[in-house]
């Protein structure tokens, strides 16, 4: 089954997916950047020329495609469980949520231009709130990342996976 990361904008689905294809030796592919070599452009080019409901779209035709071509491990991208038909196809994988609180995102991805989301901490901060729900129903399991080096949470979703 292909385990899936969730999680917030700055949890590390990126950076945990390659440690886990490093360690389990697995196919892993980024969402995100999958969808910028499919399409030719990039994720902030996409929201501002085409807007997020047609980026949500392209999320959908292409974990979709990725599910069904057996890819071991997906890092998606943030918003990813805001779209009803998304979560559903997450619920049928080993989604795995990596869980922060919010300061420690934030500190991560203030400003960063790749983003198009990352706006002020207020609209971030409510952005968030408003999506734990969505993280905690599309999740087969939470991991708690606070204060974790990307080897620990790597061998935590290890263990959970031998279970
Ligand atoms: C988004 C998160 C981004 C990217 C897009 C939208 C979101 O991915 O998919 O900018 O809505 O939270 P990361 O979580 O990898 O930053």
């Amino acid at each position: 089954m292909t385990i899936c990361l969730i999680g917030f904008m700055g949890s590390g689905k990126t950076t945990i997916g390659k440690e886990l294809k490093e360690m389990l030796g697995k196919k892993w592919i980024d969402l995100d950047e999958y969808i910028e070599i499919q399409e030719g452009k990039k994720i902030s080019d996409i929201f501002e020329q085409k807007g997020e409901s047609y980026f949500r779209e392209l999320e959908h035709i292409y974990l979709k495609q990725l599910i069904n071509e057996g890819v071991e491990i997906i890092s998606t991208g943030g918003g990813i469980i805001t779209t009803p038909k998304n979560s559903e196809m997450l619920q049928k994988t080993c989604s795995i949520y990596l869980e922060y609180p919010f300061d420690v995102l934030y500190q991560r991805i203030e400003g960063d231009n790749n983003r198009p989301l990352a706006t002020s901490y207020e609209a971030l901060k409510t952005r968030f709130l408003n999506r734990l729900d969505l993280y905690e129903k599309a999740a087969q399991v939470k991991i708690n990342c606070r204060d974790k080096s990307i080897n620990e949470i790597a061998q935590e979703i290890i263990t959970y996976l031998k279970k």
